[in-house]
């Protein structure tokens, strides 16, 4: 059990003393009744709170699933350009969200978004090996040759290396889809892993990131929160 005041202003939206005003107001409701005082203490897992009738999460942290469409920034923050934060909608909404690892402004898919800054670091680190996988649209055939190429790892001309991908072409046409998997989030990787099997990118969709799939039932520009169960399948499954 722990002070409501003190678990709701943990989660960053509302300083210590907006929720005192809020008790006094009348706004907030424990298990259906409003109280009084913003001392009362609550179980996290059992209570229900409700902010103006709406429900609150109380989890120390949000993880949140965005099916990400072209032309959204992913970053907190940029200028005039809208983010992958601005799709978040209000319920899932708290200070001190960011893109748990970034696509380009063309990419779209699975974008992870949270405030738990220890859990990111953990999903994008390459030495945990979290493979991210990718459907990379080329403009080119591709060979038996460039996809050991791929799988092997690339030394570009400026000396960065680009560590191993699996990869299988997933639809042969004359502009094949490749499923292509990698563990690290140098910029622009994968265009320019296939760059320098001398392909090119048409487009690029994230499709997973470790063991869990964006939910196919996700329009572009639609979030969900990702379950505890997920989150084990996201790091557990390789
Ligand atoms: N690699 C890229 O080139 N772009 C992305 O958005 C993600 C991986």
């Amino acid at each position: 059990m722990e002070r409501i005041d003190k678990i709701l202003a943990a989660q960053g939206r509302y300083s210590r003393r907006e929720i005192k005003k809020l008790v006094r107001d009348g706004q907030i409701a424990v298990n259906g009744v409003v109280i009084t005082d913003s001392s009362v203490k609550i179980d996290e897992f059992k209570d229900t709170v409700t902010l103006s009738g709406e429900p609150i999460a109380l989890k120390k942290h949000i993880y949140i699933m965005l099916n990400k469409p072209q032309g959204i920034v992913s970053a907190s923050e940029s200028g005039s350009e809208r983010t992958v934060i601005d799709l978040v909608p209000e319920p899932l909404y708290r200070k001190g969200l960011f893109p748990a690892g970034r696509l380009d402004k063309d990419t779209t898919g699975f974008v992870l978004i949270t405030d738990d800054g220890d859990f990111a670091h953990r999903i994008l680190s390459p030495k945990n090996h979290i493979y991210k996988t990718y459907l990379a649209r080329l403009e080119h055939r591709i060979g038996e040759a460039e996809i050991k190429m791929l799988e092997n790892g690339i030394t570009l001309a400026d000396g960065t290396v680009l560590k191993e991908a699996k990869t299988e072409i997933a639809e042969d046409t004359d502009t094949p889809l490749v499923r292509i998997m990698i563990c690290e989030g140098k910029y622009h990787q994968v265009k320019r892993m296939f760059a320098a099997a001398g392909n090119r990118v048409i487009s690029l969709h994230r499709q997973a990131m470790g063991g869990l799939m964006l939910d196919a039932s996700l329009m572009l520009g639609e979030c969900r929160e990702i379950t505890a169960d997920e989150l084990r399948q996201l790091e557990n499954e390789k």
